[in-house]
């Protein structure tokens, strides 16, 4: 495989995900057997992610999309969280599973939880492809968890920066300028 110029190193190459997206999926469709889903899919960056996970499910699933913005550095969030495209449908008595791309400080994931809560769901539980747990300010409990990885910026597999790189088939390192 050819490594993009940009990437310092592959953490995850295309098998070690697919393999993992599959055990994550079989977990899903056990816990939710008999129930059925509506999968939230937080955009952008976890729209590879989720196109494989919900494959991976086999149960009764509605896929609803809604779009995020937090503000901060270049590669870092503030917590500033805006809406930029919300849920079309009300929540109110679904089971909620959010899939997320990565979460890092977790304040963006706490956003979205606390205004979730208010749209008075059945449930509501989180899928996350990566968690970098050096960074976590919130305490967040991740009960789907793909991969820990290192306090490193990371691209590829829907993960961008500056909205590029999201369609690198791995997860790889990024490269300091
Ligand atoms: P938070 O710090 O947990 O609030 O993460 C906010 C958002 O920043 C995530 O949903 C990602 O979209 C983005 N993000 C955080 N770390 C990375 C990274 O290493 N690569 C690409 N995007 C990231």
């Amino acid at each position: 495989m050819t490594v993009h110029p940009d990437v310092k190193e592959i953490l995850l190459d295309e098998k070690t995900i697919a393999r993992r997206v599959a055990e994550l999926g079989a977990q899903i469709s056990k816990d939710y057997a008999g129930k059925s889903l509506t999968a939230l899919v937080v955009l952008k960056g976890s729209f590879v992610f989720a196109a494989d996970l919900l494959r991976a499910i086999d149960v009764q699933t509605k896929v609803e999309f809604i779009g995020l913005r937090s503000y901060g550095s270049r590669t870092s969030t503030s917590g500033v969280v805006e809406i930029t495209m919300d849920v079309k449908y009300p929540l109110n008595g679904h089971d909620v599973l959010i899939i997320e791309d990565i979460v890092d400080t977790g304040l963006t994931l706490d956003y979205l939880k606390n205004n979730l809560a208010t749209r008075k769901p059945a449930s509501i539980k989180l899928a996350s492809l990566l968690h970098k747990p050096e960074r976590g300010v919130k305490d967040m409990s991740i009960d789907y968890l793909g991969f820990t990885v290192p306090n490193e910026f990371v691209i590829g597999y829907g993960l961008d920066f500056d909205g590029r790189y999201r369609n690198l088939p791995y997860v790889g390192i990024m490269k300091t300028p």
